[in-house]
């Protein structure tokens, strides 16, 4: 099954002299389950990409189709609640909230959503995993940026997304915590049919992924975004 469906994307950001055409007709399908990396050059439109894909910005053409929903056919109020729902994000820049400690941060999703409890053995469970539960009472100005960012996935999976798009989630991890992360989020995939799309400078992890789609100059490189392969 697509869980996944980007058709003919454009992005176009600006106007006159200032407009850049940051994606120029991508097409591709995922199925569930399948664990995918996006490379590129910087600059190449890859978290233009993902932002659009979680619904943060709309695309100038084209559509996105997530569980056979058009994301751009919701209303405000529909987005927010499916994207609360079914997609968890890392960004590039963690957007922690300042102010809630890394226990609050990670639980926070799951407090919006009012109809649903918070989950906090599983909680426990994940800060544990990703070596944070000593850190759980600490504020983020408190944390290096590797544990930011750890807090900052921690909190993407809070929801059990089934998509998860992550944007770099290992781009500021040394070697053996990275490879702690990528364990967790293989192990989180399977265990929850969870469907990953991660944006990654690193070779090896991208060789390590089920496909890999090449982005450049706003498009995708050669075969793998088709669908077919
Ligand atoms: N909000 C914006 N307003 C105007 N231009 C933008 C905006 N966001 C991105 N761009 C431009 O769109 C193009 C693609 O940017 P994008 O952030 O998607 O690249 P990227 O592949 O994620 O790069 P990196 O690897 O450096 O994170 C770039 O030329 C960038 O300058
Ligand atoms: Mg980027």
């Amino acid at each position: 099954m697509n869980i996944l469906e980007v058709t003919q994307l454009e992005k176009v950001y600006g106007t006159g002299i200032n407009q850049v055409h940051a994606l120029k007709g991508v097409t591709f399908t995922v199925s569930q389950g399948e664990f995918i990396a996006i490379v590129g050059t910087s600059g190449s439109g890859k978290s233009t990409l993902m932002n659009l894909i979680g619904g943060l910005d709309t695309p100038t053409t084209g559509s996105i189709r997530i569980r056979k929903h058009d994301i751009a056919a919701l209303t405000r109020n529909e987005l927010t609640i499916f994207r609360r729902r079914n997609i968890g994000f890392v960004f590039q820049n963690y957007s922690l909230m300042p102010v809630l400690n890394v226990y609050d941060n990670v639980a926070l999703p799951v407090t919006f959503d009012k109809g649903r409890h918070i989950d906090h053995t599983f909680i426990e469970e994940l800060l544990k995993e990703l070596g944070l539960w000593e850190k759980r009472r600490k504020y983020p100005r408190e944390l290096s940026g590797g544990q930011q960012q750890r807090v900052a996935l921690a909190r993407a999976l809070a929801n059990k997304p089934a998509l998860l798009l992550a944007d770099e989630p290992t781009g500021n991890l040394d070697s053996r915590t990275t490879a702690e992360v990528m364990g967790l989020l293989r192990m989180s995939a399977q265990k929850f049919h969870q469907t990953i799309l991660m944006v990654t400078h690193n070779e090896l992890i991208a060789q390590s992924c089920d496909r890999i789609i090449a982005i450049e100059d706003g498009q995708i490189l050669g075969k793998g975004g088709d669908g077919l392969d």
